[in-house]
């Protein structure tokens, strides 16, 4: 009979020492990124995107990783998704990756708390030829959450504001999804921070309370997925 001392937790994350032992270069986070977005033809958000920045925060600070990106447009592609709800636009870019991925006639409607950015966002969707199939709500989502039409429904909602408040916008926003629409909580690890007893940070403090709330959603498939900061996604089990 076997005896390995490998566990599954060795084998969890694709830069442990189990999955990059036959790297020979410097900097495998670089060489790996590179060759995903090569052989799976994902450009910077600079070259998909003419985009207009704020000096408050680089786009790669601020929006989701362009690999997490090209996952949901495959999302939309396989569950036919025509209508996206997401929380915290910044300026747009993963607002756009959404637009684009959309079939015709779909809508992406986004929330953004602070005009500086939802300006900038505005004139990204202008300068990109988006604006048609994207409505950008300013405001506090949980003011503006209120103000939509409660049948409204969405087939992805995409949970990126302010992390301290991560639990109460999945449940202040699962009644709009459709029947088989699905959650997506972005940075769920919030930098390593969830794995922490007691976090560290408010934010981190506000994703592991979404994450052991998570935990108590059986009437939820869901998968929190190692992949950039964490991605979170919930679907309702059939019955
Ligand atoms: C991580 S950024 C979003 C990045 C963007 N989704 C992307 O990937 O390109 C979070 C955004 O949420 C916005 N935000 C924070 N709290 C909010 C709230 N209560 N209502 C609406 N937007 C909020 C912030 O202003 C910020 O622009």
């Amino acid at each position: 009979m076997a005896n390995s001392a490998i566990t599954f937790y060795d084998k969890f994350l694709p830069d442990q020492p189990e999955h990059t032992h036959h790297y020979k270069g410097e900097n495998y986070h670089a060489a790996l990124y590179d060759l995903v977005c090569r052989s799976s033809g994902i450009d910077s958000p600079h070259d998909a995107f003419k985009l207009e920045q704020t000096d408050m925060f680089t786009v790669e600070e601020m929006a989701s990783n362009p690999v997490s990106m090209r996952f949901f447009e495959f999302l939309i592609q396989v569950a036919g998704i025509r209508r996206v709800l997401e929380i915290g636009a910044f300026i747009g870019v993963s607002t756009m990756n959404f637009a684009r991925a959309l079939p015709p006639g779909g809508e992406v409607v986004s929330i953004e708390k602070f005009d500086h950015f939802a300006a900038i966002a505005r004139k990204n969707f202008e300068l990109n030829g988006l604006s048609d199939r994207i409505r950008l709500l300013e405001g506090d989502a949980f003011e503006v959450i209120e103000r939509l039409p409660q049948d409204e429904k969405f087939d992805l909602i995409f949970v990126d504001g302010n992390k301290e408040r991560y639990k109460d916008y999945v449940e202040k926003t699962e009644h709009l999804l459709s029947e088989k629409g699905i959650m997506v909580v972005d940075d769920c690890f919030f930098h390593g921070d969830v794995a922490n007893d007691t976090p560290v940070d408010d934010k981190g403090a506000g994703t592991r309370a979404f994450m052991d709330y998570a935990a108590t959603r059986d009437d939820y498939l869901r998968i929190a997925l190692p992949l950039a900061n964490g991605i979170f996604l919930m679907v309702r089990k059939p019955g």
